[in-house]
């Protein structure tokens, strides 16, 4: 089986062709130019995906070897991401599918974040625990099969990456700051300022990370009210990094020990951010636990995710199953409740 897969939920047009568990392409085109307007634009998003898609899809069926009449069916995220966003991908593959004749899986983003640990190495076992960790979720899963998981922890309110995003612009860092205060932070001392571990003694498995923003705006204002000095920029970077890290990885490896899984999978884009590959290796070997930190290109957004899961969709489920071409797309993104 053969399938061609693309995502759009957000600013990453993708396409990739899956087979047999492993990826033959994943094209992943950035849309960088939101840093100018300090976050993803909607509206510029969709369009930057219109130009982007088809390209892309000729890119990935080259670099597979293949062509449309190759493939089996296609797959497409359908859930959650930006409305707009989400619909380009959507209507992309409908368009194909009424050509080619193709079954469309819709899937929704967070499983192919969840099961990007099997696209890495597919000797990985059920059960494992997931940390999904991205710009718009942050969340941990029990995962037990490809058709069974929960949600044990959900944020309540901004996602860790978001929350990388808003303190690297309140210490003057360019849109996505992540990748920036994961930088800066090599060369700072995480324990120069002590910021709030937020939930960290909640005792279960759901995050908050907008008091953490709030707090360091703060700090900023009476600490440095005429500017923030750029020798202190290392340590407020490497103490913030450290805040986020240190309640992701208890909460994940606590998890994993409460389910008694050997495993714990992180994916996402902040599961790029190397103080949380470290920490969460450190703190899981303590309890024998090993940790699968899938490539960038399986962690980020990214289309061969999506065609991993709809593969095994349909090796469980009936092909007809996937000829609906009314499905239709929803933006609604997993959250706790607040109490
Ligand atoms: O999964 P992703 O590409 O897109 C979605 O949000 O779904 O994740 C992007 C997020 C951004 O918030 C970005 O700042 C963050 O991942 N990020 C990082 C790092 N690389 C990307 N955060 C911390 N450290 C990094 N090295
Ligand atoms: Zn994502």
């Amino acid at each position: 089986m053969k399938i061609l897969a693309i995502e759009s939920s957000c600013d990453e047009t993708s396409a990739a062709v899956v087979s047999g568990g492993n990826a033959l392409s994943n094209i992943i085109s950035s849309q960088h130019f939101h840093s100018k307007f300090g976050g993803v634009v909607p509206e510029l998003a969709s369009r930057a995906h219109l130009k982007a898609i088809s390209y892309l899809i000729d890119e990935s069926l080259d670099k597979a070897g293949l062509t449309m009449n190759d493939i089996n069916a296609l797959a497409v995220t359908s859930q959650p991401g930006l409305i707009g966003s989400l619909i380009v991908g959507s209507n992309f593959a409908k368009g194909l599918s009424l050509k080619y004749n193709l079954p469309i899986v819709p899937v929704n983003h967070i499983e192919g974040h969840i099961f990007s640990g099997n696209l890495q190495d597919s000797q990985l076992e059920f059960p494992y625990i997931t940390l999904v960790v991205s710009g718009g979720h942050t969340a941990i899963f029990l995962v037990e099969s490809y058709s069974e998981y929960t949600a044990m922890g959900l944020t309540k309110d901004d996602a860790a990456g978001e929350a990388f995003d808003k303190i690297a612009k309140l210490l003057g860092m360019p849109y996505p700051g992540g990748p920036h205060i994961d930088k800066n932070a090599k060369n700072g001392n995480p324990k120069a300022y002590n910021f709030p571990r937020s939930m960290m003694n909640s005792k279960d498995f759901n995050f908050s990370f907008s008091g953490i923003k709030t707090a360091i705006r703060y700090f900023i204002a009476k600490n440095f009210p005429d500017g923030i000095p750029d020798e202190v920029i290392p340590d407020l970077a490497a103490s913030a990094q450290a805040a986020i890290v240190d309640v992701l990885v208890a909460k994940t490896v606590e998890a994993a020990a409460k389910t008694n899984v050997n495993h714990i999978v992180i994916a996402g884009g902040v599961s790029a951010n190397s103080s949380l590959r470290s920490e969460m290796a450190a703190k899981a070997s303590i309890e024998y636990i090993n940790v699968i930190a899938p490539e960038l290109q399986y962690c980020m957004d990214n289309a061969a995710m999506i065609g991993f899961i709809a593969e095994k969709k349909l090796e469980e489920n009936d092909i007809k199953d996937y000829s609906d071409l009314t499905f239709r797309v929803n933006p609604n993104a997993l959250r706790a409740k607040r109490k």
